[in-house]
């Protein structure tokens, strides 16, 4: 398994996953809301980091249903609820309760795992006939417009980083055609990017990540402390407005068999 660059034991983790609840969970309830979460369903969250999305969930299925939010690290789930059971698993070594969920659903997840393919067809393997499955992931796509050119080099060089740590930053692309091939029905999704400035919650987001993985950029050699301090500078100037993710949610229906 390649190792998972945002190590829970890290100082800024749990601020870091509370900041992402707050900046995606809003768009995460609306995709589940439009695909329906009804009281009595089974759901299932895999790398459901503090659990917002898994507790949510739990409310939206009680009394009689059950939401099960997996992780490989549950130290930083910080919500509890009757109807919520907690799974330590790794989602790239198989299925959970294969073919027993009425949804499905993964956020900011696929772009850290080893083997995506495997990831994505456990995910799938894990869903009841006729349940849904809903993917977010990022597509750093508006990168390539950001401003001013500093900002730019400094993204080259945080993806030619991803790209030798195994992340995939560009993966919310083929989330479609991902589940379009292992037979998936009604598959359909959109893209949303965030327009943030200076000192927003989002400038906050990247100065938090940035600064948690400084060392590791730097020792991979492909971002330099300079570009680092003229990123982290543009973030905290109110006048500077920028694009970073599409955030890619797509969704589909396993067949009634
Ligand atoms: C970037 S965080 C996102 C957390 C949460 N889904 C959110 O969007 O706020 C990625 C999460 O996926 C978990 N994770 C990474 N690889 C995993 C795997 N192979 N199986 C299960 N969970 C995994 C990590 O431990 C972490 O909690």
């Amino acid at each position: 398994m390649a190792e998972y660059v945002l190590d829970h034991r890290l100082d800024g983790e749990r601020s870091r996953l509370a900041l992402m609840s707050r900046l995606l969970d809003p768009m995460h309830r609306r995709h589940l809301e439009h695909l329906g979460v009804t009281p009595g369903d089974r759901t299932l969250e895999v790398g459901c980091g503090n659990g917002s999305i898994s507790a949510w969930l739990a409310e939206r299925v009680a009394p009689d249903g059950l939401a099960v939010a997996d992780d490989l690290d549950l130290s930083l789930v910080d919500v509890r609820a009757p109807n919520l059971e907690l799974r330590q698993a790794d989602i790239v070594s198989g299925p959970i309760d294969a073919g027993t969920f009425d949804l499905v659903t993964a956020r900011a997840v696929l772009h850290h795992v080893a083997d995506a393919n495997a990831a994505v067809r456990n995910l799938v393997a894990s869903m009841a006939p006729g349940g849904a499955i809903l993917l977010i992931e990022p597509d750093f796509l508006p990168v390539n417009i950001a401003e001013p050119p500093v900002v730019r080099e400094f993204w080259n060089g945080w993806l030619a980083w991803s790209r030798d740590a195994g992340i995939d930053y560009h993966i919310g692309r083929t989330l479609a055609p991902r589940l379009a091939a292992l037979g998936l029905e009604e598959v359909a999704g959109t893209a949303e990017t965030a327009v943030y400035r200076g000192g927003s919650d989002w400038a906050t987001y990247w100065v938090d990540t940035v600064t948690e993985l400084q060392d590791k950029l730097i020792g991979s050699g492909r971002v330099d402390q300079p570009s680092i301090e003229a990123f982290l500078a543009h973030c905290k100037d109110p006048e500077w407005w920028t694009q970073t993710i599409a955030f890619t949610a797509v969704h589909g229906r396993a067949p009634r068999g």
